[in-house]
This record gives structure tokens, C-alpha cells and sequence, in this order.
């Protein structure tokens, strides 16, 4: 018989079907066998009878969870079985054993951690992985759709990027080199040639942070775009999180009910345009409806960010961020110089900054001079200054967490938990 999925058996009537995948969990009687078989797909209860398998009744008592199975028999509705079907097996074939799993109920995350190569296979795990596997399928398809051209820059760095304290060295034929933050600085020298780019890459941060949002190692979804100012890069932003959220709420119902996920927080942001607030606007709401005073000039905090995002739920973009705590890269907005022609968009329920873009800097003098004050080596930057001395243009770009965005979507507690083997301080193993 030809196998089919657990999940198209699922949708078959009563007849006879083959399905194979792993003991999810199993019970016996004297009389019965009772395993629930999961694949990639679903999970669904099987039912054995003694009478039927009395020369593999000794194997197929001592089946463990995980054990891989073949099995063919009649497909039932059955009420009380937990996938609302049962098959009555007449046909099993043990494929691979398994030896006790050693993951049980109420695991802690630390041990659930040192034991992620085999909690891929828990149903939260696989529903998150699937949901994952949306978002970075709808983000290409987004960036694709728009006439953008994927592009690719090197992971191994001279040097330069972002914050210096959280680079990563490389021994690299004994020279000192770095695993890159962004792939910003390279795409703009591609920008000159492809004008619309993008990329789904890993990023690295050496994050002494410990918290439920940061990784050292994530998926860094970036765009650049020729000719764009703000209000276009902060369109294409929305636009890209209503993409992403249509495509999960289409094909992936299930894997959110799975994970008890409440579907309600995700369709305002499909449906309600993002609020765009300024800066000097986020201070003062804080002000007014939170009691919270942030200083003119500090960039927001974590506490803040939350803070103003309890009174949303959908994203918010705030733009217009003072200048001097910027990246050296973001342009003074001539009405307005104290501040930066820069926005980042903040994700409802606690979830911080999902985005950060802005129009970049190409005033040669002006870069010169927020490296120094930044305490850079100008020779690292030759390249760029380079690239902006043949015909300037003004242009823009942002990056984006998409693990930040799993979390969200998803419900997660961590980030950690939106990608398959986390990598943080403490955390690098297996
Ligand atoms: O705000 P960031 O640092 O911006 C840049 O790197 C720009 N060069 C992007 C660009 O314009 N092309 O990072 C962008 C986003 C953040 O908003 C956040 O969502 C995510 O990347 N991010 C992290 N995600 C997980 N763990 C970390 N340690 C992260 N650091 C940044
Ligand atoms: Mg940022």
C-alpha cells in the first residue's frame, strides 16, 4: 500500500489507509495496545488487538516513545480518540526502536535546552518551525513580489558596522577580523547597481543581554532601496508585517491553535494601519498616559518601549530619534537636526523592536565626523566613503528580527524558542 500523510488519512472516511511515522505516546492492557503515531503532520491514535499480533504482542509491548512505525488499517471517526479519529491497525512493522525518551513532562527550559536536538520533535516545536518556515517563505515572496533582487554580502568582516562592543572576533590567518552585525554597508555598494535588494541572512551580536529577546546569532531580514525616503521605507515595512501575517494566519490556523495562540492579537495588526509617531510624540504619550519621564535624547529603553506599547495592538513606527544616539549612518534631518530621518517599529505584547531603518547619510564630511564621535577608525570606512563619492543618491533600508517576529507571531515567551538551536551567552549547545 502506497503511505500517505497522517493528516490526509485524517481527511479520508472509513477505509483502509498506511501511514508511518513515531510513537508519540503509548499505553497497554492485557487486551489492547494503544499508541498515538505522529509524522510531520499530525498525530492520530492507533488501535492494536492481542488477538491479531500474537507473534509481535511481545515487541510491540515493549515499543517506547519515538519508536519509528509502518502501520496499515481502517480509518475511523472516533470521538474519544484525541485527533477525533482512530485507525484499527491489521498491519505493523517496528522500523526503528527507541530507547527510553528522555524527555518527559514538565522538563525546565535548561534541560529542555541541552536536549533540543530531540525536542524538535515536540508539537510546539514543530508548530513553531512550520510557522518560521511561513514567515521566511511570505518575507521572500514580499520582497520578490515588489520587484526586489536578493542579494548576498560576506558573513566575515574587516571590521565597522554597527556598535563596536558587540562584534564578534574571528582569528582569521592570525588577523583580527569580525562576523558581521548587518549587511547593510555592503548592500548599499549593491544598491548603486540593483537599486531594490534584500536578504534573509544571519547577523551576530555579541549581546551581553540577557533577555527573551536577543540571540547572539539571528536571521536578519534587510532591505535597501534607492531613491527612498522614510515615509516609503516605513510603507514598505508595514506592508512586509501585513504580508507576513496574512500568509500565517492563511496556511497556518492550526500550528497557532496548537501553540494556544489567540489569533484575535494578530488580525488587528492584518487589518488597522500602524500608528506612525515621532519621537518627541513617544515622550510625551509616555509622559501623559504612563507617568514615565524619558530624558530628550536617550534612545528608548526596553522598559519604555513596553510601556508605551500597552496602549496598541498593532505595531507602531516611531521615527525621528535623536541624532547623536543613532548609528553613524543615519542622516540629520535638515527642519529638524537634532534628530534623525530613522524610525523603528515596535511590536505589541512586550515584544520590542521588530525593525530598525532609516534613509542613510551620504555627506561624506557629516560620516567622518559621527565616526569620530563614536570613537571609529576611519580607515575601516574607506570603502564607504567610497561608495558614496560616484554619484550619491538618497536612499534608505532596515533590518529586520525575524525571529523577533516568530516570537510575536507565535506567542513565545523567548526567542529562544523561535529558532531551532538558540545561540546566546549562555546558551550554544547542541
Ligand atoms: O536595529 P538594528 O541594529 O539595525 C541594523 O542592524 C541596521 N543595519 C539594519 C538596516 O538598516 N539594514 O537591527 C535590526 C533589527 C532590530 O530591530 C531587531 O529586531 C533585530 O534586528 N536584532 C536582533 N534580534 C535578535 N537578537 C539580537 N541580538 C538582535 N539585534 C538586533
Ligand atoms: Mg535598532
Amino acid at each position: 500500500m502506497k503511505f500517505i500523510s497522517i493528516s490526509e488519512a485524517i481527511k479520508r472516511g472509513k477505509e483502509k489507509v498506511a501511514v508511518r511515522g513515531w510513537v508519540y505516546r503509548e499505553r497497554g492492557s492485557n487486551e489492547f495496545k494503544f499508541i498515538v503515531l505522529r509524522d510531520s503532520t499530525d498525530i492520530i491514535q492507533c488501535v492494536l488487538k492481542k488477538d491479531k499480533f500474537k507473534k509481535q504482542w511481545k515487541d510491540i509491548g515493549a515499543l517506547q516513545i519515538e519508536a519509528s512505525l509502518e502501520i496499515e488499517g481502517i480509518i475511523k471517526r472516533d470521538k474519544r480518540a484525541l485527533t477525533g479519529h482512530e485507525i484499527t491497525v491489521d498491519k505493523i512493522d517496528i522500523i526503528g526502536t527507541s530507547k527510553e525518551f528522555p524527555i518527559q513532562k514538565d522538563l525546565n527550559e535548561e534541560l529542555l535546552g541541552d536536549r533540543r536536538h530531540l525536542w524538535l520533535r515536540s508539537r510546539k516545536m514543530n508548530a513553531v518551525l512550520k510557522i518560521r518556515s511561513t514567515v521566511v517563505g511570505a518575507l521572500h515572496e514580499y520582497f520578490r513580489g515588489k520587484g526586489f533582487y536578493e542579494f548576498q554580502s560576506p558573513i566575515i568582516i574587516p571590521g565597522g558596522a554597527e556598535e563596536g562592543s558587540t562584534m564578534f572576533e574571528v582569528d582569521y590567518f592570525s588577523k583580527k577580523m569580525y562576523l558581521a552585525q548587518t549587511w547593510q554597508l555592503y548592500a548599499e555598494s549593491a544598491m548603486y547597481s540593483l537599486e531594490k535588494i534584500y536578504c534573509v541572512a544571519p547577523s551576530f551580536r555579541a549581546e551581553k543581554s540577557r533577555t527573551s529577546r536577543h540571540l547572539t546569532e539571528f536571521w536578519h531580514t534587510e532591505m535597501e532601496v534607492a531613491w527612498a525616503d522614510l515615509d516609503e521605507l516605513m510603507d514598505y515595512a508595514e506592508g512586509m508585517i501585513k504580508h507576513v501575517l496574512k500568509r500565517v494566519l492563511e496556511k497556518n490556523k492550526k500550528e497557532l491553535e496548537i501553540l494556544g495562540r489567540d489569533v484575535k492579537k494578530l488580525q488587528p495588526g492584518l487589518k488597522k494601519k500602524f500608528p506612525r509617531i515621532t519621537y518627541d510624540e513617544a515622550l510625551k504619550i509616555l509622559k501623559e498616559k504612563k507617568k514615565m519621564r524619558v530624558l530628550w535624547g536617550k534612545d528608548l529603553r526596553t522598559i519604555e518601549e513596553e510601556r508605551l506599547m500597552e496602549l496598541y495592538d498593532t505595531p507602531v513606527l516611531v521615527h525621528h530619534y535623536p541624532k547623536e544616539v543613532m548609528a553613524f549612518y543615519k542622516p540629520r534631518d535638515s527642519k529638524n537636526p537634532k534628530t534623525a530621518r530613522c524610525f523603528d517599529m515596535l511590536a505589541p505584547e512586550g515584544n520590542g523592536e521588530l525593525v530598525g531603518g532609516s534613509e542613510r547619510d551620504t555627506n561624506i564630511e557629516e560620516l567622518k565626523k559621527s565616526l569620530k564621535a563614536k570613537g571609529e577608525k576611519l580607515e575601516d570606512y574607506s570603502y564607504y566613503f567610497d561608495i558614496h563619492s560616484y554619484g550619491p543618491i538618497p536612499h534608505g533600508g532596515y533590518g529586520l528580527g525575524t525571529e523577533r517576529l516568530v516570537k510575536w507571531i507565535c506567542g513565545l515567551d523567548t526567542i529562544k524558542d523561535a529558532i531551532a538551536f538558540p545561540r546566546t551567552m549562555t546558551r550554544f549547545k547542541p
